[in-house]
């Protein structure tokens, strides 16, 4: 493994206007077990993250709850802070998108594109609210499908034919905000033009940056053609005010993956032991991975790099792409009122439940994740407590009754540890690709096969006999040891379990250090590690 260079990790940003769910904590959590592993294998990871804080959504949000934007992200940012913590997703540092840092670099960007003459000028007609005296967006606009002339359809695509169209074009629009029907008006805006980068994107996008099944999409989109890309919304709108225009803002797209590299920036302030141009310069050796969930591909494969790529700034290394945490088979959305808080998970159960959890689930995929319940409870109870933790409870009641918790010096039957060392390599791989649901396959396997082996001893029995003294101690200590060999690999998933774990086994667990038994060493008195699941817990849940 290459040790030298930096690894930056980045997860999208959660909107100000909304407390962070379930389908936050999947991608946070994905990135934060890849975070972990890799600290552990011994590389210089940061993790960073920030508020999107900026658009219409969040100003009307403020609007209705009569405070002002800023108020309304100050507290919001606060929010998801604590709730990632919870979760024990811990960021190097999570920033905002209306920093200061952010505006000026945004400006910066903006004013180096505008000098390559990138950005051009066009007056465009777009759905009015008289009423509200502002433009509407196409989520504010509801109307008749023009193809196929379903109704309720939004501004933007057809969710029943999957027709795309310019909002303009509905039959019969309503402005989602007034209710009221909007006019035509012209506004002048500014474009990105796009379309200079289709080669350079054909180029970058096939380069093994992204996963295959997400490249047949964004080809697609590449075939048929990139138009260039709106970056100003009129006011009112909360956001930055684009240099030179009283009345124009940028889009909260365009400052957004700014914020990658802002929030960046303001940890190398912080910091100082990192170069920040260093790391953005076209030949930076260091490396920067985008997690980001299948509704923002268009973003992050095309605009995202063609904007770096103008700037004459390093691209992502890679972009991950999760699926959808659903519940019931409907994706978690605030609109529809399905969205399982971080909050409300934590009221009934803990969050290295969920992580453990996510992980048996997530893979290298964008498969959608359907959470259920049941299942949920089964896997805790049945591979955390009565396997796992069980090795380590069953174990340690001989050593404390009869080895005053100190562990011997032999590791017997020396196969079955070896078998247990010989997995660290594929598990490694496991972890690099992301296929954490195959890390926990080989976890609870191991510790099935561990359990089974102290099983067919029958300690309980040989202990019995005074000559087999040596032999229950060896065994024990055996089961231990396996015991914290699954520890190890589980460290990036269930950090709070292994705390407890290493408390227990006094000593701290180290990737490196793998496959160096503890011998003769002291351990603590086993307490409780894990508490079960408790199955009223789900049905209170459901109701
Ligand atoms: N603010 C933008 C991202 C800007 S990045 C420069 C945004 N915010 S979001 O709050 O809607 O979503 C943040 C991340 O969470 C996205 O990657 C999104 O795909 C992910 N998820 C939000 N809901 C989700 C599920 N129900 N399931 C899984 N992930 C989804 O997009
Ligand atoms: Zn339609």
């Amino acid at each position: 493994m290459k040790k030298f260079n930096t690894m930056l990790v980045t997860c999208a940003f959660p909107y100000s206007n909304g407390e962070i769910h379930l389908g936050h904590l999947l991608e946070q959590i994905q990135a934060d077990i890849w975070v972990r592993y890799y600290r552990m294998r011994g590389r210089s990871v940061i993790f960073i993250c920030s508020d999107d804080t900026h658009g219409t959504a969040i100003m009307l949000k403020a609007k209705k709850m009569k405070i002002s934007p800023k108020q309304l992200i100050h507290c919001m940012q606060k929010k998801h802070k604590n709730s990632f913590l919870q979760f024990s997703v811990v960021h190097d540092h999570y920033s905002s998108t209306n920093s200061q840092t952010n505006k000026d670099i945004c400006e910066h960007v903006y004013h180096i594109i505008k000098k390559k003459k990138l950005i051009k000028e066009k007056t465009i007609d777009q759905l009015y609210d008289t009423k509200m005296h502002m433009f509407l967006s196409d989520r504010f606009i509801k109307g008749t499908c023009p193809r196929c002339k379903s109704i309720n359809q939004y501004g933007d695509n057809c969710d029943f034919c999957g027709a795309t169209y310019n909002a303009i074009e509905l039959l019969n629009p309503i402005s989602v905000l007034s209710h009221s029907s909007p006019d035509i008006k012209n506004s002048k805006h500014l474009f990105f033009k796009l379309s200079k980068f289709s080669e350079f994107l054909k180029k970058w996008i096939n380069s093994g940056v992204i996963q295959t099944s997400v490249l047949n999409k964004i080809n697609e989109w590449l075939s048929i053609g990139l138009h260039s890309w709106n970056i100003s919304r009129d006011k009112p709108y909360f956001g930055f005010q684009i240099p030179g225009y009283s009345d124009k803002f940028f889009y909260v797209w365009m400052d957004a993956p700014i914020g990658y590299i802002s929030c960046f920036k303001e940890l190398c302030d912080i910091k100082k032991t990192i170069n920040f141009n260093e790391f953005w310069s076209i030949q930076s050796k260091h490396e920067l991975f985008h997690f980001i969930g299948k509704d923002i591909i268009y973003f992050h494969s095309l605009f995202w790099p063609a904007i770096l790529e103008a700037y004459n700034y390093r691209k992502p290394t890679k972009i991950f792409t999760h699926g959808y945490v659903t519940f019931k088979g409907l994706k978690l959305s605030k609109s529809q009122g399905s969205i399982i808080s971080a909050s409300k998970w934590l009221s009934y159960f803990d969050s290295d439940s969920l992580r453990y959890y996510f992980a048996s689930r997530l893979s290298n995929t964008i498969e959608d994740i359907d959470i259920n319940l049941y299942d949920y409870a089964y896997k805790i109870n049945a591979d955390i407590v009565n396997n796992i933790i069980n090795l380590a409870s069953r174990n340690s009641s001989f050593l404390k009754k009869y080895f005053f918790n100190i562990l011997s010096n032999n590791i017997k039957k020396v196969d079955l540890y070896q078998k247990f060392i010989d997995e660290t390599i594929h598990i490694q791989d496991l972890f690099e690709e992301r296929k954490f649901s195959l890390v926990i396959q080989k976890i609870r396997y191991l510790s099935d096969i561990a359990n089974k082996y102290i099983s067919k001893q029958k300690p309980w029995l040989l202990i019995k006999n005074i000559d087999n003294y040596d032999k229950v101690h060896d065994l024990c200590s055996l089961g231990i040891n396996l015991f914290r060999i699954l520890m190890i690999f589980l460290k990036p998933i269930m950090p709070k379990l292994v705390y407890k774990s290493e408390l227990f086994l006094n000593t701290s667990l180290l990737w490196n250090e793998i496959n160096q038994p503890l011998l003769n060493h002291k351990i603590n008195d086993f307490s409780c590690l894990y508490t079960r699941i408790k199955i009223c817990c789900l049905d209170s849940f459901l109701i």
